[in-house]
């Protein structure tokens, strides 16, 4: 199965590609996570990729289509994969259509008024990058599932998240449409609890939503 999530930053598209990917026993592939490594490790692409990120903005289409067009060659990926953060433009959804056809597209909608509160209270964990609300952590600072050091994500400043906002309308948000056209995609409410809306995505890969 070959699957992607769309939707706003802080939608849940990481806390729910985790938990969809697993069921199916398929990579999940977040191109933010890939970004995220790359800058740790100090590489020509992270340093590149940080000044973007760091203003909010989109990383270049070629660096990102060229990222993630070798990761979905990789073994892992030829049964299937979830794709998390792309692509994210109209030049990325095209240059992905001459790769490779998805199968579905979710489109995870939560009002704008809740993704502030949940990106300015994001905690990531440097090891193996699981993502918590500080609403859930009785310790800010150890990961629960590995012992990693959680952080702060420096794009998750209120001031970064809503330019993120500004730019996902204008660029990510007409994706919705490109798929909707193509018949494979399907609406899922992203507010709630995190347990429903899995099991909401699971009925509607499953035909049943
Ligand atoms: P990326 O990492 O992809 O960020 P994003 O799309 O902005 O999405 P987020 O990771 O912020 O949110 P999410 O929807 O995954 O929510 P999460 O599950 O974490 O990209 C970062 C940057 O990299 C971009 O700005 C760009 O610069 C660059 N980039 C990446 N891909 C690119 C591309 N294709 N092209 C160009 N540039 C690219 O949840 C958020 C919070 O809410 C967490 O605290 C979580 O615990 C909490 N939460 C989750 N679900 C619920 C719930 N149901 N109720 C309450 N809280 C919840």
């Amino acid at each position: 199965m070959k699957l992607m999530f769309v939707g706003p930053p802080g939608a849940g598209k990481g806390t729910q590609a985790t938990r969809v990917a697993q069921k199916y026993d398929i990579p999940h592939i977040s191109s933010g996570d890939m970004l995220r490594a790359q800058m740790r490790k100090g590489s020509e692409l992270g340093i590149a990729a940080k000044k973007y990120i760091d203003e909010g903005h989109l990383v270049p289409d070629d660096v990102i289509v060229a990222m993630i067009g070798k990761r979905i060659k990789e073994a892992d990926a030829q049964k299937g994969f979830l794709l998390d953060g792309f692509p994210r433009t109209a030049a990325q959804a095209e240059a992905l259509d001459k790769i490779t056809k998805l199968d579905m597209v979710i489109n995870v909608f939560v009002p704008d008024n809740k993704l502030v509160h949940r990106m300015t209270g994001r905690r990531v964990c440097d090891s193996c990058s699981a993502t918590y609300h500080v609403s859930m952590l009785s310790d800010l600072k150890t990961c629960p599932k590995c012992g990693g050091n959680l952080y702060l994500r420096d794009d998750d400043a209120e001031e970064i998240v809503i330019e993120r906002l500004k730019v996902y309308k204008e660029s990510t948000q007409p994706l919705i449409q490109y798929y909707t056209d193509k018949g494979i995609l399907r609406d899922v409410v992203g507010s709630g609890g995190i347990d429903t809306i899995t099991q909401t995505i699971l009925s509607v890969l499953e035909g049943q939503g």
